[in-house]
């Protein structure tokens, strides 16, 4: 019996990535978040805990492209129903990736726009949300839109940031990040603006797909949770688990 390399945990047939690394290590992303910890701790414990690695550049996904598990998109609106919160018809993934998330909007009865900085062959592509100053679909000044999306986890905050710049007053903003999120001086600056109105917390842990490669068994070691920010609302966040 081997362990990680990485954050020592027993390998075995189910989360054995290769020899000397678990899935985890490999696909948990949690290089990017070493690289842009904005706070000061025991790096060692760090490790440890979140099992990060010190991931190469060939281990990354093209522009970070993890497709998000659908159902992880499906037992969220569930729970959302079920509290009365209610998503505006239409809706933009900004950065759509293949579609994963848009599908199900779709499904329920979204009218979706999706957009992408790649072209990974759904929605419309080469649109790079950081940049943009408005819908790219024409005015829609009389009507009521949200952004959801899983972005980048580099650009997260910048992301947010924009995506409730660009929202109507009362729209809502809705992502699909880390829990980690919560933590970080830079993030505190954020929160302290712009207050989450719900953070929705999954008790299991939901698969994000390397490259959208829904053939390759992965395991997680990230818990993600739903973001949700409502332009205007201040007040403190609520928390809840789906
Ligand atoms: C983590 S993936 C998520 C894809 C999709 N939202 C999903 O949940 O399945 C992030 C996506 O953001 C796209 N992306 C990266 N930078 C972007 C940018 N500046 N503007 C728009 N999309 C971007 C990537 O191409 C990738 O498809």
């Amino acid at each position: 019996m081997s362990n990680c390399k990485v954050c020592g945990v027993e390998l075995n047939s189910e989360n054995k990535y290769m020899e000397g690394m678990c899935w985890d290590c490999k696909f948990g992303g949690h290089e990017e978040y070493m690289k842009d910890r904005d706070w000061t701790g025991n790096k060692k414990s760090t490790f440890v805990t979140l099992g990060a690695s010190s991931h190469c550049d060939h281990d990354r996904a093209e522009n970070d492209f993890y497709s998000t598990d659908p159902k992880a998109l499906e037992i969220f609106l569930d729970k959302l129903k079920e509290d009365g919160v209610e998503l505006n018809h239409y809706v933009w993934e900004c950065a759509c990736g293949n579609g994963a998330l848009s599908e199900v909007l779709i499904n329920r009865g979204h009218d979706v726009w999706s957009t992408d900085l790649v072209d990974r062959g759904y929605g419309l592509p080469d649109y790079n949300f950081l940049t943009c100053e408005r819908l790219p679909f024409g005015k829609y000044d009389n009507i009521k839109w949200d952004i959801l999306t899983n972005p980048p986890y580099k650009y997260a905050q910048e992301f947010v940031e924009h995506a409730i710049n660009l929202v109507n007053d009362g729209s809502y903003v809705v992502m699909f990040l880390k829990i980690q999120f919560l933590e970080g001086k830079e993030r505190r600056k954020l929160f302290d603006k712009y207050p989450p109105k719900y953070v929705y917390v999954n008790s299991a842990r939901q698969i994000c797909y390397l490259n959208g490669d829904t053939s390759k068994k992965m395991s997680s070691a990230t818990c993600y949770c739903w973001y949700i920010w409502e332009k205007g609302w201040k007040g403190d966040p609520i928390i809840r688990w789906i």
